[in-house]
Protein backbone atom coordinates (compact mmCIF):
# COMPACT_ATOMS: atom_id res chain seq x y z
CA UNK A 1 0.00 0.00 0.00
CA UNK A 2 0.94 3.16 -0.94
CA UNK A 3 2.36 5.29 2.28
CA UNK A 4 0.78 8.65 2.78
CA UNK A 5 2.37 11.98 2.88
CA UNK A 6 1.75 14.13 5.88
CA UNK A 7 3.25 14.06 9.42
CA UNK A 8 2.21 12.66 12.64
CA UNK A 9 0.15 14.69 14.06
CA UNK A 10 0.51 15.78 18.37
CA UNK A 11 -2.00 13.47 20.16
CA UNK A 12 -4.53 15.66 22.39
CA UNK A 13 -6.52 15.50 25.46
CA UNK A 14 -8.60 18.54 25.75
CA UNK A 15 -10.69 19.01 29.02
CA UNK A 16 -14.17 20.87 29.05
CA UNK A 17 -16.66 21.09 31.98
CA UNK A 18 -19.44 22.86 29.96
CA UNK A 19 -20.88 24.52 26.51
CA UNK A 20 -17.39 23.51 25.12
CA UNK A 21 -17.40 25.64 21.58
CA UNK A 22 -14.15 25.74 22.03
CA UNK A 23 -13.63 21.93 21.71
CA UNK A 24 -16.03 21.73 18.71
CA UNK A 25 -14.06 24.76 16.94
CA UNK A 26 -11.05 22.94 17.41
CA UNK A 27 -12.18 19.72 16.50
CA UNK A 28 -12.93 21.02 13.29
CA UNK A 29 -9.24 22.81 12.71
CA UNK A 30 -7.75 19.56 13.88
CA UNK A 31 -9.22 17.81 10.47
CA UNK A 32 -7.02 20.04 8.68
CA UNK A 33 -4.11 18.53 6.81
CA UNK A 34 -1.97 20.87 8.48
CA UNK A 35 -3.38 21.38 11.49
CA UNK A 36 -0.36 19.69 13.86
CA UNK A 37 -3.08 18.42 16.62
CA UNK A 38 -5.07 15.62 16.22
CA UNK A 39 -7.89 15.62 19.17
CA UNK A 40 -7.93 11.56 20.78
CA UNK A 41 -9.46 12.39 23.68
CA UNK A 42 -12.16 14.58 25.66
CA UNK A 43 -12.13 14.68 29.50
CA UNK A 44 -15.02 16.28 31.36
CA UNK A 45 -15.13 16.14 35.14
CA UNK A 46 -19.21 16.35 34.75
CA UNK A 47 -21.90 15.26 32.09
CA UNK A 48 -21.37 18.37 30.42
CA UNK A 49 -22.94 19.20 27.21
CA UNK A 50 -19.80 19.82 25.33
CA UNK A 51 -19.27 15.87 24.98
CA UNK A 52 -22.14 15.72 22.58
CA UNK A 53 -19.30 17.12 20.33
CA UNK A 54 -16.84 14.27 20.85
CA UNK A 55 -19.16 11.39 20.35
CA UNK A 56 -20.20 13.43 17.11
CA UNK A 57 -16.89 12.90 15.63
CA UNK A 58 -16.53 9.15 17.03
CA UNK A 59 -13.75 11.14 19.99
CA UNK A 60 -13.34 8.92 22.69
CA UNK A 61 -14.64 10.73 25.83
CA UNK A 62 -14.69 9.87 29.77
CA UNK A 63 -16.24 11.46 32.24
CA UNK A 64 -14.15 11.62 35.33
CA UNK A 65 -15.82 12.36 39.10
CA UNK A 66 -13.15 14.66 40.74
CA UNK A 67 -14.85 14.33 44.09
CA UNK A 68 -11.23 13.18 44.90
CA UNK A 69 -9.11 15.16 42.91
CA UNK A 70 -5.88 12.77 43.46
CA UNK A 71 -7.78 9.91 42.09
CA UNK A 72 -9.05 11.46 39.38
CA UNK A 73 -5.93 12.47 38.21
CA UNK A 74 -4.57 9.47 38.98
CA UNK A 75 -6.92 7.88 36.62
CA UNK A 76 -6.34 10.63 34.16
CA UNK A 77 -2.80 10.07 33.85
CA UNK A 78 -3.51 6.27 33.07
CA UNK A 79 -5.43 7.12 30.24
CA UNK A 80 -3.02 9.49 28.76
CA UNK A 81 -0.11 7.20 29.10
CA UNK A 82 -2.02 4.06 27.52
CA UNK A 83 -3.27 6.56 24.57
CA UNK A 84 0.00 7.94 24.46
CA UNK A 85 -1.21 11.27 24.43
CA UNK A 86 1.55 14.65 24.61
CA UNK A 87 -0.30 17.34 24.99
CA UNK A 88 -3.49 18.87 26.68
CA UNK A 89 -5.96 21.82 25.75
CA UNK A 90 -8.39 23.24 28.86
CA UNK A 91 -11.40 24.87 27.01
CA UNK A 92 -13.77 25.97 29.98
CA UNK A 93 -12.08 23.39 32.58
CA UNK A 94 -13.29 24.49 36.10
CA UNK A 95 -11.44 22.07 37.81
CA UNK A 96 -7.87 23.47 39.38
CA UNK A 97 -5.17 20.56 38.35
CA UNK A 98 -2.35 19.66 41.10
CA UNK A 99 0.93 20.65 40.91
CA UNK A 100 2.51 17.69 40.81
CA UNK A 101 0.19 16.44 37.07
CA UNK A 102 0.72 20.53 35.77
CA UNK A 103 4.59 19.08 36.60
CA UNK A 104 4.41 15.93 34.04
CA UNK A 105 2.65 18.15 31.16
CA UNK A 106 5.53 20.96 31.51
CA UNK A 107 5.14 23.35 28.16
CA UNK A 108 2.18 20.70 27.38
CA UNK A 109 -0.47 21.93 28.90
CA UNK A 110 -2.53 25.32 27.91
CA UNK A 111 -5.05 27.08 28.52
CA UNK A 112 -7.73 29.72 26.85
CA UNK A 113 -8.93 32.21 29.44
CA UNK A 114 -11.60 34.96 28.37
CA UNK A 115 -9.54 38.19 28.95
CA UNK A 116 -6.32 40.12 28.69
CA UNK A 117 -3.98 38.65 31.23
CA UNK A 118 -2.92 39.20 33.40
CA UNK A 119 -6.13 41.35 33.76
CA UNK A 120 -9.25 39.42 35.32
CA UNK A 121 -7.83 36.19 36.89
CA UNK A 122 -10.67 33.70 37.50
CA UNK A 123 -14.45 33.93 37.08
CA UNK A 124 -16.63 36.70 35.71
CA UNK A 125 -14.06 38.13 32.99
CA UNK A 126 -16.37 40.43 31.12
CA UNK A 127 -18.61 41.74 34.33
CA UNK A 128 -15.63 43.29 36.35
CA UNK A 129 -14.82 44.74 32.56
CA UNK A 130 -17.92 46.06 31.89
CA UNK A 131 -18.19 47.04 35.54
CA UNK A 132 -14.81 48.80 35.51
CA UNK A 133 -15.58 50.67 31.92
CA UNK A 134 -13.14 49.46 30.15
CA UNK A 135 -12.32 50.11 26.20
CA UNK A 136 -10.91 46.73 25.54
CA UNK A 137 -11.35 43.31 26.66
CA UNK A 138 -10.20 40.51 24.94
CA UNK A 139 -8.80 36.61 25.38
CA UNK A 140 -5.30 34.99 25.98
CA UNK A 141 -3.99 31.32 26.06
CA UNK A 142 -1.36 30.59 28.23
CA UNK A 143 0.46 27.75 29.39
CA UNK A 144 -0.92 26.11 32.73
CA UNK A 145 0.82 26.35 35.70
CA UNK A 146 0.33 25.49 39.54
CA UNK A 147 -0.77 29.48 40.19
CA UNK A 148 -4.91 29.77 38.57
CA UNK A 149 -4.75 31.76 35.24
CA UNK A 150 -0.72 33.06 35.81
CA UNK A 151 1.18 30.78 33.51
CA UNK A 152 3.50 31.89 30.57
CA UNK A 153 1.13 33.96 27.68
CA UNK A 154 1.37 32.56 24.36
CA UNK A 155 -0.40 34.78 22.69
CA UNK A 156 -3.53 37.48 23.34
CA UNK A 157 -5.78 38.90 21.13
CA UNK A 158 -8.13 42.37 22.09
CA UNK A 159 -11.63 43.23 21.27
CA UNK A 160 -13.09 46.95 21.99
CA UNK A 161 -15.99 46.98 24.10
CA UNK A 162 -18.69 49.79 23.30
CA UNK A 163 -21.12 51.59 25.30
CA UNK A 164 -23.57 48.99 24.10
CA UNK A 165 -22.12 46.19 25.58
CA UNK A 166 -23.27 44.40 28.22
CA UNK A 167 -21.59 40.90 30.11
CA UNK A 168 -23.53 38.90 27.30
CA UNK A 169 -22.79 40.60 24.32
CA UNK A 170 -18.99 40.67 25.54
CA UNK A 171 -19.07 37.31 25.89
CA UNK A 172 -20.22 36.98 22.40
CA UNK A 173 -17.39 39.12 21.24
CA UNK A 174 -14.90 38.04 22.67
CA UNK A 175 -15.54 33.86 21.92
CA UNK A 176 -15.49 34.71 18.32
CA UNK A 177 -12.63 35.80 18.95
CA UNK A 178 -11.42 32.77 20.90
CA UNK A 179 -12.07 30.44 17.81
CA UNK A 180 -9.11 32.33 16.12
CA UNK A 181 -6.63 32.32 19.03
CA UNK A 182 -6.84 28.81 20.52
CA UNK A 183 -6.07 27.34 16.47
CA UNK A 184 -3.24 30.33 16.61
CA UNK A 185 -1.67 29.61 19.43
CA UNK A 186 -1.20 25.85 19.10
CA UNK A 187 0.36 26.23 15.53
CA UNK A 188 2.72 28.95 17.33
CA UNK A 189 4.05 26.43 19.88
CA UNK A 190 3.77 23.26 18.08
CA UNK A 191 7.17 23.37 16.94
CA UNK A 192 8.02 22.80 20.85
CA UNK A 193 5.85 20.03 21.49
C1 LIG B 1 -14.43 30.23 27.28
O1 LIG B 1 -14.81 31.57 27.37
C2 LIG B 1 -13.00 30.06 27.71
O2 LIG B 1 -12.19 31.16 27.43
C3 LIG B 1 -13.13 29.88 29.21
O3 LIG B 1 -14.32 29.15 29.38
C4 LIG B 1 -15.18 29.36 28.27
C5 LIG B 1 -15.50 28.02 27.71
O4 LIG B 1 -16.47 28.08 26.70
N1 LIG B 1 -11.97 29.24 29.78
P1 LIG B 1 -16.79 26.81 25.83
O5 LIG B 1 -17.16 25.68 26.79
O6 LIG B 1 -15.56 26.48 25.05
O7 LIG B 1 -17.94 27.18 24.94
Amino acid sequence: MKKLAGFNKIKTAVFISGRGSNLKNLINFSKKKNFPISINLVISNKKAKGLKFAKKNKIENKIINFSNSKKAEKTILNLLNKRKITFICLAGFMKILSASFIKKFKGKIINIHPSLLPKYKGLNTHKKAIKNNDKFSGCTVHYVSPKLDSGKIIIKKKVRISKKDNAISLEKKVLKKEYILYPLAIKKISINL
